[in-house]
């Protein structure tokens, strides 16, 4: 039998799942590592720990099956996206990475979108400027760091640095590059005019690989350490949203899934490179040859209910208090609405300086309210983005969802109600759908299955629980979207000056 791993960089923790060629999954380990907040609404890691929780990861989880090594034929890597990890001539990391949910590029944004213009970006990028994408990264290091600029020879995304350390290749793939705002996204290859404006080539950016192709093989003293073999093919991968596509089976046009992590995104297939007209929602690269999607995120997703939990529900691990108070309190919470922007937003505010609110706050809310508040507001917030997503043309007949919000059947019914669509699981460890996403790239890449398509059709089931929108709360979650959608454009302007202050 063959197998395969699926390493998922995110932004909690490594997740290695090992999974036989069946897309059964046979042992799985995770490792924490640090994020660093080193001032007001910065993002950064540390790629060493990324690194160093890959090995770990991956000798586990060889440990623990039993498999023979000489049978693991390849690993993908799906990784947080939008990040700028720097190395100079030597490889060495010049600076921790900035993630893509780090503050502080409004200005770094203004001026890239200065010096590349926003036709230039919308032609190739598909986007304007967005202070959460890689190019206001690399502009903000160059404008407050230009010492340190000097000596940078290798960008990398998160995973395509892991990627590199595993095999000594510098590269990436189409799904990931898309987000660096460099890409020629609609012909999947590097931007000349783009590399051009912002002083980039493509030897510091890395080649750009299809998702499922072989990038290089594990070297030999790492795959020792790992307990594989250097026999271990390492295919392109793909960002985490576009894995999850992967993992969830979104290779068809018209399906649409939503994922929740630490952000929230909502992923639908697209045939063509089709640009959204509200520039609401992202095109970037499907990691199937000859195919896009639309995404967009939600910055604090289950982040704000992991803030929530820290605080007010400290000892309860598994959420199962937080899931017993939102059922309790009403939908609509009681006339409250909580907007999400935690840590700034991106679609479709693609503001960094936007932040947190309960509004209608009054003496009767209990915490089971502000609970289910939370709750609710992730998800009026995604439902923005599937707004937008509809916005292209794309109708949805159902959603898949994954990701850790995916395990509270209350969740997932809320979603079903304020999307109005039927809401759908895969039939395994809807957590793990991701690092799938990419274990079947690796199958893909190393010749067990021809397409990607052909593999999600034999290996991705789903399970046949559906929940579906009841008509009587869709209406009533209606009204109250129509209030949470109205509240930003009024707070837009204080959220900014209550920073400033
Ligand atoms: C992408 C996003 C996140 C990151 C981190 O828009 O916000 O999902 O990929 O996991």
């Amino acid at each position: 039998m063959e197998y395969y791993l699926g390493l998922d960089l995110g932004t909690g923790s490594m997740k290695t799942v090992l999974f036989d060629v069946n897309g059964k999954e046979i042992s799985q380990s995770v490792i924490e590592y640090p994020l660093y907040q080193p001032h007001n609404g910065w993002s950064e890691q540390d790629p060493k720990d990324w690194y160093e929780a890959a090995v770990q990861t991956v000798k586990n989880v060889m440990e623990q099956s039993n498999v023979p090594k000489d049978q693991v034929k390849g690993l993908g890597i799906s990784g947080q996206m939008m990040g700028a990890v720097m190395l100079d001539k030597n490889g060495k990391v010049l600076r921790r990475a900035i993630l893509w949910n780090d503050g502080r590029t409004t200005e770094s944004c203004e001026h890239v979108r200065q010096i590349v213009g926003d036709d230039l970006f919308m032609k190739y990028s598909c986007t304007p400027a967005r202070p959460g994408l890689t190019a206001a990264k690399i502009q903000w290091v160059k404008d407050n760091q230009p010492d340190l600029y000097a000596e940078v020879a290798h960008i990398l995304l998160p995973k395509d640095y892991l990627r590199y350390r595993l095999t000594g290749e510098y590269a990436t793939e189409v799904s990931d590059a898309s987000a660096t705002q460099i890409l020629d996204v609609p012909n999947r290859r590097w931007s000349d005019e783009i590399m051009s404006a912002m002083e980039l080539n493509e030897s510091m950016l890395g080649k750009v690989y299809e998702s499922q192709e072989i990038t290089g093989y594990v070297r030999p003293e790492v795959a020792e350490v790992m307990g594989i073999t250097s026999k271990c093919a390492v295919v392109g991968g793909a960002s985490d949203n576009s894995a999850a596509g992967v993992g969830t089976g979104i290779v068809t046009p018209g399906s649409a899934m939503t994922t929740i992590g630490t952000s929230g995104t909502v992923f639908a297939f697209s045939e063509k490179p089709v640009v959204d007209e509200h520039k609401s929602v992202y095109t970037f690269c499907m990691p199937v040859p000859g195919a896009w999607h639309f995404m967009g995120s939600v910055n604090s997703a289950g982040a704000s209910l992991k803030w929530w939990r820290n605080n007010f529900y400290p000892n309860d691990e598994d959420y199962v208090e937080i899931n017993k108070d939102a059922l309790f309190s009403k939908p609509g919470a009681n006339r409250l609405i909580y907007l999400p922007y935690l840590n700034g937003e991106q679609s479709p505010h693609f503001n960094l300086t936007c932040r947190g609110s309960f509004v209608g706050l009054a003496a009767i809310h209990t915490k089971a309210d502000m609970t289910r508040a939370v709750m609710e507001g992730v998800t009026y917030a995604l439902r923005d983005i599937m707004t937008g997503i509809r916005n292209t043309g794309i109708e949805p007949e159902n959603v898949r969802m994954c990701g850790g919000g995916s395990k509270s059947p209350f969740w997932r019914q809320l979603m079903a109600d304020i999307y109005n669509l039927p809401v759908a699981l895969p039939d395994m460890n809807s957590e793990n759908s991701a690092a799938l996403g990419v274990a079947i790239l690796a199958a893909v890449g190393t010749g067990a299955y021809q397409s990607v398509p052909q593999a999600c059709d034999k290996i991705i089931k789903m399970r046949s629980e559906i929940y579906m929108p009841s008509q009587e709360k869709v209406a009533f979650y209606d009204k109250v979207y129509k209030e949470f959608d109205a509240l930003y454009p009024k707070l837009k302007d204080n959220f900014k000056s209550i920073l400033e202050l």
